[in-house]
């Protein structure tokens, strides 16, 4: 248990110290990552749903339910701390670090509309999901829509 501690210990602090050599500090990095990394998730859930839809993995009811189950948790997230203003590609040094275009903070912007659009298809996937491969499939198209629809506007490609 002492060997553990002391081998945590040191882990801890070999990684502290190697750590701002290693990290590339820019602004809104953490928030950043957390909503590339919330779409990384959003998608390998959504992967797994399109697979059973295009008929590449066998359509299974309980892991359907489960997976829809995990998007709709996603649509219903507050994820506001993630997207400061300011933190759009256009913003110094963001260029290559994030794909969010500046008009998702500017007036007229429609991103909450997006994103309720996402988050009711969400739900209808997960009313869907459980209830047989035809119900999957037809709440599929709707959701990937509205995926893309934000994307066309509001990330660069
Ligand atoms: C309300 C708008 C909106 C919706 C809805 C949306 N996205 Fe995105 N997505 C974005 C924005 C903006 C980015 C760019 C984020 C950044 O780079 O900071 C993004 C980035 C991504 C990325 C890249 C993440 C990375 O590693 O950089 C993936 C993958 C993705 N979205 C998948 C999806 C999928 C799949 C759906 C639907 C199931 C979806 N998105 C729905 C706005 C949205």
């Amino acid at each position: 248990m002492k060997m553990f501690v002391k081998s945590v210990l040191c882990a801890t602090v070999l990684t502290a110290a190697a750590a701002p050599v290693m990290a590339e500090d820019f602004a809104f990095k953490d928030q950043i990552e957390a909503r590339q990394g919330y779409f990384q998730m959003v998608k390998f859930n959504m992967g797994v749903l399109g697979a059973m839809a295009k008929g590449k993995r066998d359509y299974d009811a309980d892991l359907a339910q489960a997976i829809a189950n995990n998007l709709k948790n996603a649509g219903a997230m507050n994820n506001s701390l993630m997207w400061p203003k300011g933190s759009d590609m256009d913003a110094e040094g963001l260029s290559d670090k994030t794909k969010a275009k500046a008009a998702i903070w500017q007036d007229g912007s429609e991103i909450g509309e997006k994103h309720q659009a996402f988050a009711s298809a969400t739900e209808t996937m997960a009313a869907n999901a459980g209830q047989g491969l035809d119900a999957l499939r037809e709440a599929i198209g709707p959701l990937g829509k509205s995926c893309k629809s934000c994307h066309t506007d509001y990330r660069a490609k």
